[in-house]
């Protein structure tokens, strides 16, 4: 996720996109730039935030951007915006382009020079390859040899014009009196103008000072109907979410759709290792967990998984694969286990949402989810970022390992494949979700009850539950209940219990039987209708194959715990004593 704005108009350019971007400055933050038409193109970037630029020229045509690094890592070279050889045009980029390395190795025997790691930087060569005069037949030309997602503006300075292209990655119009701009979310601009078109998959935009024409890729003209936007631009940048983490919450089918595309074109996966151990934090370590489930399915290996404040204490297992899970990238006990993973000479590979961030200085290698920037502090979509590459590795590492079979593989991957799209399908479930919510926020304690592979998500609901709404929570294995909790089960105490129909569901429906019988409230998420026989509530969720059921089941229980802390008038997005980044031991 990056942020990127245009402008054509009689302002100063300077000022809109420097106002602009701040006001994406949500959709990343590690480097920022612009580039504007001042007689010719004038570019000034760096790595860190807005505030950072020192732009002593103008214009009234310019693009910017703000940067969430995906390739390379940040930097001032890999800042966009970037220029083609010949310094005249520029273009600004977000998304990932999924052919870049074929591409840029083509434009490099043309003998473009290449100046930063980036993937974007191609397109301003691919536009200069193709430039003769006219911007727009070259920027049509560049954009359908280009595979991924994206949204891209492009500037030449012998044209007051501004070109664009959407795939995959959202850009939205607005619309001004003599004047046009450019963005990838309403906020940057709603302080100009409140009349917008948003741009669909596979369009362009040409904008001048008194135009827009949108066209399909083969240029052919789209009409669109101009939007009219009431909302505040505090809720804008919310894109109409009352709080970042709901926002989240509906951005996880995309953020696990770009997390596997991104882990597809890796081929350094090809790992040897007879055990693996697996240390993180919080959210993270419940990731973890789940791996823990799928590697030892797919791989038969031993996996150990702890938490990163314990792991630090402990005799360290040699000759073990180490993945060291942490979404801010900066969490200081997991850190000091990376350190002290390397230093017993284990090969350590980071799972990670931040490109740059402190672990990779750590770690033999990085895997990067794409999960974009979350602000809220409970973690949501980098979970479900983190799970997805969890089960690419196992996927990828069972073929490698030819420890299943060329169908199986098929089956898995294409199942993975599916998430976000049983993920969107969960989604639909939230006014169920929200009822349930309502029966049970005035509870003293909430228990989540699981088994296998959804027992540490019965962890990761109740942690979510705790978090935000300041209930208190426990998640247990379903089994384990008899040893104990079970004194707590009392009338009408909520219990939720995940019940896949796999070889856990049998023993699930006696477990419900068991607190049933305490009379507490039972909620269950299940594919199958039977079980509402057993249950007070059942909340209906799709039916995936039972081995990635942890994503649909995480997904209804965020919305659970954000429904929850939302009638209780919680601090949802910023919840008491807590930090985003824990940075101290
Ligand atoms: C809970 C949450 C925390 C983090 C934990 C680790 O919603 O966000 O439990 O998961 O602090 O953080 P990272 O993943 O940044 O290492």
């Amino acid at each position: 996720m990056c942020g990127i704005v245009g402008y054509i108009g009689f302002r100063s350019a300077r000022e809109v996109l420097l106002s602009s971007l701040r006001r994406l400055e949500y959709r990343g933050y590690d480097s920022a730039g612009v580039a504007i038409v001042a007689d010719e193109i004038k570019v000034e970037k760096r790595r860190g935030s807005i505030d950072n630029l020192k732009v002593d020229f103008d214009g009234s045509l310019g693009i910017g951007h703000t940067r969430w690094a995906t390739h390379g890592i940040p930097s001032d070279k890999n800042a966009h915006p970037f220029l083609d050889c010949q310094g005249k045009l520029a273009i600004v980029h977000n998304g990932i382009i999924e052919n870049y390395l074929s591409l840029r190795e083509e434009l490099i025997k043309k003998g473009h020079k290449f100046v930063s790691d980036t993937d974007s930087e191609l397109i301003a060569h691919l536009i200069e390859e193709y430039y003769q005069g006219d911007l727009k037949d070259a920027f049509f030309k560049a954009i359908r040899k280009l595979k991924g997602s994206f949204a891209i503006a492009a500037i030449h300075q012998d044209e007051r014009k501004i070109l664009a292209a959407k795939n995959e990655s959202p850009l939205v119009i607005g619309i001004g009196d003599h004047e046009n701009f450019l963005a990838s979310d309403i906020p940057a601009f709603l302080a100009y103008t409140n009349r917008v078109i948003v741009l669909k998959d596979k369009e362009v935009c040409e904008l001048t000072d008194d135009f827009v024409q949108i066209y399909d890729f083969d240029e052919k003209e789209v009409r669109r109907d101009v939007e009219y936007i009431n909302w505040s631009l505090e809720d804008a940048e919310k894109s109409g979410y009352e709080h970042f983490m709901l926002k989240e919450i509906f951005e996880q089918p995309i953020a696990v759709d770009n997390t596997i595309h991104s882990l597809i074109s890796r081929n350094d996966l090809d790992l040897e290792f007879d055990s693996m151990v697996i240390v993180a934090c919080g959210t993270s370590y419940h990731a973890g967990l789940v791996g823990k489930y799928i590697m030892e399915e797919l791989l038969h290996v031993p996996v150990y998984v702890y938490y990163a404040s314990e792991y630090r204490y402990r005799e360290v297992l040699e000759n073990s694969l180490t993945l060291l899970i942490t979404q801010s990238g900066e969490t200081a006990d997991t850190i000091a286990a990376a350190r002290k993973a390397m230093a017993a000479g284990n090969t350590t590979l980071a799972i990670t949402n931040v490109v740059g961030s402190s672990i990779t200085n750590y770690v033999d290698m990085v895997l990067y989810t794409s999960a974009g920037p979350e602000i809220g502090v409970a973690a949501t979509k980098t979970f479900t970022a983190q799970l997805a590459s969890l089960y690419y590795f196992a996927i990828e590492a069972a073929r490698n390992k030819m420890l299943i079979s060329p169908m199986r593989y098929e089956s898995l991957l294409n199942t993975l494949r599916k998430v976000p799209y049983y993920i969107e399908k969960t989604l639909s479930v939230e006014p169920r979700i929200i009822k349930e919510a309502k029966k049970i926020a005035n509870s003293k304690d909430i228990f989540f009850i699981a088994r296998g592979i959804n027992y540490p998500i019965a962890l990761e609901g109740a942690l979510k539950m705790k978090e935000i709404s300041y209930i208190h929570a426990e998640g247990y294995p379903a089994g384990e209940l008899k040893h104990g909790p079970l004194a707590l089960i009392e009338e009408g105490v909520p219990v939720v219990t995940l019940v896949p129909v796999d070889k856990t569901y049998e023993k699930m429906l006696s477990n419900i039987k068991e607190v049933s019988a305490r009379k507490a409230y039972v909620i269950a998420l299940s594919p199958s209708e039977e079980v509402g026989k057993y249950v007070d509530s059942l909340i209906k969720v799709p039916d995936i194959d039972p081995l990635f059921s942890p994503f649909v089941n995480v997904v209804a229980l965020q919305l659970l715990s954000y429904h929850t802390a939302r009638i209780l008038g919680r601090n949802i997005d910023k919840p008491r004593n807590l930090a985003k980044s824990v940075t101290v031991e």
